[in-house]
């Protein structure tokens, strides 16, 4: 079953840009192009959707894919009630119906026919055929398809194709500067400001080292659950043992180094 969530944020959500990524967003939508966001898990990608379509106030529908997301589950079904056949629409057509931000997480994890629907609706032609109905769906100019994908998985070496990926416009997410992640932690945490700005010197000091082997490093988001324990004052150290060295990895030498890291930095 498909995962997905319709929103429409009532204050602006948090979002610090890093670059000039909410400029190029706009001017994407305005040019009604297509845009594709890839970077490490926890990273801000669907927080800064959200922000962007708060400031464009338009819905955002998001949907999270995995191997069993077809494209039936985005175009709709017919569905028996009673003895009537009624036909439902899916996630996407409602989203070009309502002419909302699209946003499919994790997209490579889709199958190849969610990604083949999809190239209609992504060049010049901006069209949703569903063949179940014999209906071609023209998006309205405020439609726009973003998808993401975190290039690190394994799974995302079943690539996209040159002629998926060469319709959207990228862009390419990494962890913040210190100083900013800092202020990101304590703006979504309310934590201390030197605890913030330790802890993220503790990240990057685990993000730097390549010999622990981990498959993802540290992200935004673990530093954020850490310093929310803190805030609410669970000890320091503990809060970055439970936060960071455990929910990066089960091998117990790993764990071990980073909470050597954490006396060392907390
Ligand atoms: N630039 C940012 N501004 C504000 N908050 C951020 C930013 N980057 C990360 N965060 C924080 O990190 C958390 C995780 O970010 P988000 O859920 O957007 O990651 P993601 O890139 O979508 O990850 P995933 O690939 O796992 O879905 C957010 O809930 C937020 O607290
Ligand atoms: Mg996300």
């Amino acid at each position: 079953m498909t995962n997905k969530l319709e929103t429409t944020s009532v204050t602006r959500p948090f979002y610090q840009a890093i670059g000039d990524e909410e400029e190029i967003f706009r001017q994407g939508h305005k040019a009604k192009l297509p845009v594709i966001l890839k970077g490490p898990t926890g990273c801000g990608k669907s927080r800064f959707v959200d922000a962007m379509a708060y400031d464009l106030n338009i819905p955002l529908i998001t949907v999270a894919c995995n191997e069993d997301t077809s494209a039936t589950d985005l175009l709709g079904r017919f569905l028996i009630k009673g003895n009537e056949t009624v036909w439902q629409d899916g996630p996407l057509t409602r989203a070009v119906k309502t002419g909302a931000i699209f946003y499919l997480d994790e997209v490579v994890e889709a199958r190849e026919d969610v990604i083949v629907l999809i190239h209609s609706l992504t060049d010049y032609r901006r069209i949703l055929y569903i063949d179940a109905l014999a209906e071609a769906i023209a998006a309205p100019a405020s439609f726009q398809l973003v998808m993401s994908y975190n290039p690190g998985y394994q799974k995302s070496f079943k690539e996209l194709k040159p002629s998926t990926r060469q319709r959207f416009l990228a862009l390419s997410f990494t962890y913040p500067k210190p100083e900013i992640e800092a202020q990101i932690i304590q703006n979504e945490t309310g934590a201390e400001e030197k605890v913030c700005r330790n802890l993220v010197a503790l990240a990057n000091k685990i993000r730097s080292l390549s010999e622990l082997g981990l498959a993802e490093s540290v992200s935004t988001r673990l530093i954020v659950n850490s310093a929310l324990l803190i805030k609410q004052g669970v000890n320091t150290r503990l809060a970055a043992e439970v936060g960071m060295a455990q929910a990066l990895t089960d091998e117990t030498d790993t764990i071990r180094a980073i909470k050597d890291l954490v006396a060392l930095y907390l």
